[in-house]
């Protein structure tokens, strides 16, 4: 039994998993980079009142920090989520707007570990900061939807609800609390007693007693002023054209209590409903002020990266690549001459490999066979005398010599080909 092991909730990604994160970072990074969004990098802590200003009221900030002292006094946290630190940054540095951002990044939260549940869990996201214009809000749930398909998903249904803003929240914020003070004593044990505080986070709440006892609660978009229900007009018809299926979903609430207007979660039918969310956002109008910024409408999403594998493993999509290099290098003669050429051939933007350790032909064939590689390239005394490379095609076994100062351009030429 070894010593050590990753802590409780988190884990380690090896290849080939590893290679199932890169491409799908590499492909999220390209749709937000095509999109203008650019990369912002925040630190993984923060002053733990950034957090506590964003969501006092919820569970992730309540009971599922880790906050700290560090050795000068200071009180941390990791960050529990992305929103609030590219948030403070804007804040801070007060780039033009709009200002849109995207990072993959780890969060921290405090949960019970579970399969999909993590103690460090990591985020694609995008922040944009400055319109109010519904049409931004299309375009980043778009942006959320599409990398769902990237990847394959199919199985990935996009929830939507408003929670409306200042004018319209508070006089629902009554309606909903007159309605749950007559069910009181049929709420859960933890609701009973905050209900009256923040009723939103009763409709949130997931245990049979408030499900039942909220079934027919008044529903926020029944009561949208009119500036909030034009909006939220403008996003439904904007999701339509864009072609983005959504279905409304009047009880979401979402986990955090920054939001304001449109929120949107997407869930996927493939994977258990406790931890079906493969991403979640919405608009956060209030919380750059909330943060000492000037007033700043914003919007955002988070993709959980594992919550996205697993559910493409469940759907049976997006394996990891077989392939972990294009072209084997062969050297029977010591080492020193696929040095040579691995250097060259990486040069030419070629993928290989090679052996090391002076091992057998029949061991770094197997070498080349686990690569899944689509070519050997094999050189013996005898190629090293003649000035000769054997190029051995490892899905045919064909094989021929390629005179050795031209192989590189020879086998990327080899490689275009399907
Ligand atoms: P969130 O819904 O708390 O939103 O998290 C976003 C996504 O991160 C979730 O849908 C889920 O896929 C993944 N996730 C959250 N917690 C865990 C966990 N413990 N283990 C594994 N995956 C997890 C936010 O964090 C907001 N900052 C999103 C946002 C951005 N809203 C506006 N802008």
């Amino acid at each position: 039994m070894n010593e050590f092991r990753a802590p409780p909730g988190t884990h380690d990604v090896l290849p080939p998993e590893s290679a199932r994160w890169q491409r799908l970072v590499a492909l999220f990074a390209g749709r937000a980079d095509r999109a203008g969004y650019q990369l912002v990098v925040s630190p993984m802590f923060e002053d733990l009142a950034v957090f506590q200003r964003v969501g006092e009221d919820t569970d992730v900030v309540r009971k599922e920090m880790y906050d700290f002292l560090d050795k000068g006094g200071r009180r941390l946290a990791l960050r529990p989520e992305g929103t609030a630190p590219v948030v403070r940054a804007f804040v801070q540095h007060r780039p033009l707007t709009p200002f849109k951002a995207w990072y993959a990044a780890p969060s921290f939260r405090y949960e019970r570990p579970q399969a999909g549940r993590y103690r460090q869990h990591h985020q694609l996201g995008v922040e944009a900061l400055g319109p109010e214009d519904a049409e931004l809000d299309v375009e980043v749930m778009a942006l959320a939807y599409g990398t769902c398909g990237d990847i394959g998903l199919n199985a990935v249904t996009v929830l939507l609800n408003s929670l409306g803003d200042d004018t319209c929240r508070p006089a629902y914020l009554d309606t909903l609390r007159a309605f749950l003070e007559e069910r009181v004593d049929d709420l859960c044990d933890e609701h009973r007693e905050r209900a009256k505080a923040n009723p939103l986070r009763v409709l949130d709440c997931k245990r049979p007693a408030c499900v039942a006892a909220t079934a027919d609660a008044p529903r926020l978009i029944d009561h949208l002023c009119e500036p909030c229900a034009a909006h939220f007009e403008q996003v439904r018809s904007g999701l339509d054209a864009v072609g983005v299926p959504f279905q409304l979903a009047p009880r979401l609430v979402r986990g955090l209590d920054y939001y304001t207007r449109t929120t949107f979660e997407m869930q996927s039918s493939a994977l258990d409903a406790a931890q079906n969310a493969v991403g979640g956002g919405g608009r956060y109008d209030k919380l750059v002020e909330a943060l000492g910024g000037p007033p700043t409408p914003g919007i955002g999403f988070g993709l959980g990266i594992e919550r996205l594998l697993l559910a493409a493993d469940a759907e049976g999509a997006f394996p990891a690549p077989a392939r972990t290099a294009d072209v084997w290098l062969v050297d029977v003669t010591g080492g020193r001459e696929a040095t040579a050429l691995a250097y060259e051939l990486r040069a030419h933007g070629v993928a290989c490999d090679r052996s090391f350790d002076r091992r057998s032909l029949k061991s770094q064939l197997k070498a080349a066979n686990r690569a899944c590689a689509r070519l050997a390239l094999i050189i013996g005394e005898r190629e090293r005398a003649a000035g000769l490379v054997t190029v051995r095609d490892l899905d045919t076994g064909e094989q021929e010599e390629v005179g050795r100062g031209v192989v590189a351009k020879h086998v990327q030429e080899r490689l275009m080909r399907p």
